[in-house]
């Protein structure tokens, strides 16, 4: 279990090993574009303002990933117990 924080609105969220990130944040009214839900086709790419991503998805770069800016948050989950999101 992690937490995600939106940035706009300081709201924390609980995403349960169960659930996407795109799921938790759907159920409470806000919704990313996605497409494929497997992290191959880019639509939900989000930018990350806290805490580290765990990528599960194969779009982005090495470079991407390094960087811990961006996550596709329709499979990608969280390495720190928080994850900031810029929605
Ligand atoms: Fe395709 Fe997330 S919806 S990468």
């Amino acid at each position: 279990v992690f937490s995600i924080k939106i940035h706009s609105t300081g709201e924390v969220l609980e995403v349960a090993p169960e659930q996407t990130i795109t799921e938790v944040l759907e159920a409470h009214g806000v919704f990313i574009p996605v497409s494929c839900e497997e992290g191959v086709c880019g639509t939900c790419q989000t930018a990350v303002v806290h805490g580290v991503p765990e990528h599960r998805d194969t779009f982005l770069s090495e470079r991407e990933r390094a960087s811990g800016k961006l996550i596709m948050p329709c499979c990608s989950r969280a390495k720190t117990s928080m994850l900031e999101l810029d929605i």
